[in-house]
């Protein structure tokens, strides 16, 4: 194995494999970085000129996307070329979870994994090392290596040899080049030790030793799926505490606040919101849980998957507060819906609490007014799976009887007219300076704000006028 690198190829050109390789670009200039991916209006995107139009929306990623791309980034569709040349490997690409077979509804689909363990197996030369990025189950390296060492072609087999490692990625989206740049931990598993300090080299250009920890392979991928159940297990706790403090009078802010102070328990990850969406915290839990049932840890199984039943609970719990609080019927009411990506800063919706509390509302006969200011209407009817009303620029924007569909989209805030409710979903810092006197001017009455982000200023909506219902709070 040669004792240096200078080529390293990333597949999957997604949320974790563009910034974490923007990232380490940006800090190994000698280093030359290929991103590959089979999504070729991804990549055009990737290396579109308007850097407001990257397919990802990511505070900081278009400044160092700037400093790099083209330099020692590229964003390619050539993957063999790029796999041929590269002396690390990163596989970064999607691991949902699987929709039919074996272990379906819990277990991930690894039909992407295996595609590019392939493509590496065909085309690399020399040893390489292969490093799981994407978050896997436990054991899959060990699926990894025997494609590796068995689906070349039988020359390439001959001069072929590799090293798996695993080196989970923890940053979460909306602060994904902050994390990428101060990371809590690097996480390197393997057996290669030469492999590695090879990989761990990378990192070591600005990431201090002590935080980078060496693990063996199977505890690395257990590590990553515990870390996110630990976090969206912190998440339910918060939300099923919220509930409580409606019935009895207690301010789930209060509450946060005195537990948070507890050095033990901490403060981070203890705001109550809409439930947990984003593409990883359910996928990954189910995979713990599919894990503990495969090895007959049931009651293992059942701990960690009432984690994800109060999720869904609550978001649904949410939509039917609406309904409750507009005297039992929203059919025809203008409910104007702010936000739809599943936290602030990203333009991703996967999972987003949105979706289903939408579509409920949907269902119960409401009609939406849906604004976010990163998220496209084409993203919002993918998600939602019905169609918009019409567009019609002459049309008056809230009658939308007899008219396809039962939400709109606006991409500005002047949607107040004749609507019934606010419902806040994502915590945009826009939200908070909405001028409350005007609003409740133009709103229908009795007029209501439902504030599951808890971010607008509570004093201004009641001052207003405007009934105001925010999550957690039985004061
Ligand atoms: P993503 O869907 O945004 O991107 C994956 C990309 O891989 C897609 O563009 C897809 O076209 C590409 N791809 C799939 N198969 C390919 C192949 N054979 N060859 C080339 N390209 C291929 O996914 P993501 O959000 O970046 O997540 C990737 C992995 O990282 C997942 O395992 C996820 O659990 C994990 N993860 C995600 C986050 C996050 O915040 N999104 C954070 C940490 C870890
Ligand atoms: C999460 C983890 O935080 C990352 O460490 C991990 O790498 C990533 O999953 C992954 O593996 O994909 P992400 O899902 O991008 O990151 O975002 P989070 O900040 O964790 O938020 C997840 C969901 O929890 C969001 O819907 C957010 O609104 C919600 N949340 C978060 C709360 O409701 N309250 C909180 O206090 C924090």
């Amino acid at each position: 194995m040669s004792s240096s690198i200078k080529n390293i190829c990333c597949i999957g050109a997604g949320y974790v494999g563009g910034p974490t390789m923007a990232m380490m670009a940006y800090k190994c200039p000698d280093l030359i970085f290929n991103v590959v991916d089979i999504n070729e209006l991804r990549i055009a995107e990737w290396n579109n000129e308007d850097l407001s139009k990257l397919p990802i929306f990511e505070p900081g990623l278009q400044k160092i996307i700037a400093k790099t791309r083209n330099k020692n980034l590229f964003f390619t569709t050539q993957i063999k070329e790029m796999i041929e040349s590269a002396d690390i490997i990163f596989i970064s690409v999607n691991t949902p979870t699987k929709q039919k077979g074996l272990g379906a509804g819990k277990s991930s689909d690894l039909k992407w994994v295996e595609a590019s363990a392939r493509q590496v197996a065909r085309f690399a030369k020399g040893h390489t090392i292969v490093v799981e990025k994407s978050t896997l189950p436990v054991r899959t390296a060990e699926v990894i290596q025997s494609i590796l060492n068995s689906s070349g072609s039988n020359t390439n087999k001959e001069r072929n040899s590799f090293s798996v490692l695993s080196n989970p990625e923890f940053l979460a989206e909306g602060t994904a080049i902050k994390d990428l740049e101060n990371p809590d931990r690097v996480l390197i598993g393997g057996e290669d030790e030469t492999a590695m300090i090879l990989l761990s080299q990378i990192y070591k250009a600005w990431v201090p030793e002590s935080k980078i920890l060496f693990t063996n392979i199977w505890s690395s991928e257990l590590a990553k799926l515990t870390s996110n159940a630990f976090l969206a297990q912190r998440i339910s706790s918060i939300n099923s505490i919220s509930a409580i403090c409606e019935v009895t009078g207690a301010d789930i802010r209060e509450v946060s606040r005195a537990i948070g102070k507890d050095t033990r328990i901490g403060s981070k990850f203890l705001d109550s919101g809409p439930g947990f969406g984003g593409s990883c915290f359910k996928k990954d839990i189910l995979n713990l849980v599919y894990l503990a049932e495969y090895f007959g840890l049931l009651h293992v199984a059942n701990f960690w998957e009432q984690v994800i039943k109060i999720n869904d609970w609550h978001q649904q719990r949410i939509a039917k507060i609406v309904v409750e609080k507009l005297f039992g019927t929203i059919t025809h009411k203008k409910i104007i819906i702010l936000g739809f990506a599943f936290k602030a800063n990203t333009n991703d919706t996967r999972e987003s609490a949105a979706i289903k509390i939408c579509k409920d509302l949907i269902e119960e006969g409401a009609e939406l007014i849906i604004h976010d200011p990163k998220v496209s209407p084409v993203q919002i009817e993918k998600e939602l799976q019905i169609k918009p009303i019409s567009e019609n620029k002459n049309d008056d924007i809230f009658s939308f009887k007899n008219k396809e569909g039962n939400w709109r989209f606006s991409n500005n805030l002047n949607i107040f007219d004749n609507a019934h409710a606010v419902l806040i979903l994502t915590e945009w810092e826009e939200y908070k300076y909405i001028d409350w006197f005007n609003a409740a001017q133009k709103m229908q009455r009795p007029a209501w704000v439902f504030d599951s982000r808890s971010i607008v200023n509570s004093e201004l909506i009641k001052k207003s006028g405007i009934n105001l219902w925010r999550l957690g709070d039985g004061s």
